[in-house]
């Protein structure tokens, strides 16, 4: 199949344009570049040995991508495009809403005109929210705490309702716990710009010298160690889940909601020796008090997936630290380290 990959040179985008390629699929990534650069995609080719399509467009750009899907011939798209940083969201919810909802809005009614109707929608366990119940079940009710979250609660309404009214849809809406890793290889990973918000790129930082030290948010939750949990996932786990989304869609029609997660929890400590294990020296930290609308204890129930998709995570979290450590360590400065 040839896939449109939005926000295919960003962090998941990466590796799953990467999947995509190694499973025999041809690629078009459309990408705004605000929160990437091109490098990931220089990248990927090499590491597939195969050329993928790049346009420079903005989803919001309608009369572009109508150019795009003119010029490609699209079978599927996997949407990953999106701004993802909640403290943002907070700041600036019309820029979120905006681009995140309204680039969506622009994106579907393109398709629709160029009849493609399968789509793979990147949303985030973050619609549960503050859900004190685990495992996260897709059943549950959503009840996102911030812009961010209902930017992704509203998008997963508006497919389900284009879904409910046209029946020549095929949706699925996946729901990613909490992405972390990189590929083996070290040449692609996250990169995030100014001060990551999340643990993983935050720690891997201080490991490789770039931070002084991790503030850990909160060592008084009601769990064992007494820092938060999370349901931690490979990227690579998490591209395999895209691929065996769409080969479901090619067979069933309607919406379908799935969660990503390993449906194991690991605390910000449990990360923390890991990571150590994993970089040859102990990250150092410090106990900070909790973060605002922090969970104590998030993960997934994944046996949807498993039994509908036949996907589930292998990959341990001693593999997501090496792994993301070997990407640090290779690129310090992320893609602006070269070569
Ligand atoms: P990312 O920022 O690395 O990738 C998103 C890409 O989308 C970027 O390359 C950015 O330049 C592009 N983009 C944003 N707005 C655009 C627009 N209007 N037009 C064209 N391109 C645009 O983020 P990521 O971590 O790879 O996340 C991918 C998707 O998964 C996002 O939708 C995110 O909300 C969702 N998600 C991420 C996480 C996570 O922790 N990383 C968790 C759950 C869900
Ligand atoms: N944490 C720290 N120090 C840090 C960063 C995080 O102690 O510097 C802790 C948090 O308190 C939490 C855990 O590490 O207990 C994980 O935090 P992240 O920010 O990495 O991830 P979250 O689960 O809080 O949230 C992220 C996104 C959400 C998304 C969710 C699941 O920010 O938008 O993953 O996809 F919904």
């Amino acid at each position: 199949m040839k896939i449109l990959v939005t926000g295919g040179s960003g962090y998941i985008g990466s590796h799953t344009s990467l999947a995509l390629l190694e499973a025999g699929h041809d690629v078009v990534v459309v990408d705004n570049l605000t929160n990437s650069t091109k490098t990931s995609l220089d990248r990927v080719q090499e590491l597939a040995g195969r050329r993928l399509a790049f346009h420079q467009v903005d989803l919001l750009d309608e009369k572009g991508m109508s150019a795009v899907f003119e010029q490609e011939q699209v079978d599927a798209v996997i949407h990953f495009a999106g701004l993802k940083a909640v403290g943002e969201s907070v700041d600036k919810p019309l820029y979120y809403y905006h681009n995140n909802v309204g680039g969506t809005i622009s994106l579907l009614r393109v398709m629709d005109a160029h009849e493609v109707r399968t789509m793979v929608f990147s949303s985030s366990a973050t619609v549960y929210g503050a859900s004190e119940e685990v495992p996260l079940i897709e059943k549950m009710p959503l009840d996102a705490v911030n812009p961010y979250g209902r930017t992704k609660e509203q998008i997963e309404d508006i497919l389900s309702d284009v879904g409910a009214a046209d029946p020549r849809w095929n949706v699925a809406l996946l729901r990613y716990f909490n992405p972390v890793g990189a590929h083996p290889s070290g040449r692609i990973g996250e990169d995030p710009t100014g001060t990551p918000n999340n643990l993983l790129p935050f720690v891997a930082q201080v490991a490789v010298g770039r931070r002084e030290k991790v503030m850990v948010f909160g060592n008084d939750y009601p769990t064992p160690d007494g820092t938060g949990i999370r349901d931690y996932i490979h990227v690579v786990d998490l591209a395999a889940g895209h691929l065996a989304a769409l080969e479901y869609l090619a067979r069933h029609g309607g919406v379908h909601r799935w969660n990503l997660g390993t449906g194991d929890g690991s605390s910000v400590l449990e990360v923390l020796a890991a990571f150590s294990a994993a970089a040859g020296h102990d990250v150092p930290y410090e106990f900070a008090p909790r973060r605002p609308g922090d969970a104590a204890v998030s993960y997934a129930d994944p046996s949807s997936a498993l039994a509908d998709l036949g996907w589930s995570a292998t990959r341990t979290l001693d593999e997501m630290c090496e792994d993301h450590w070997r990407w640090q360590k290779d690129n310090p400065q992320g893609y602006a380290s070269g070569a």
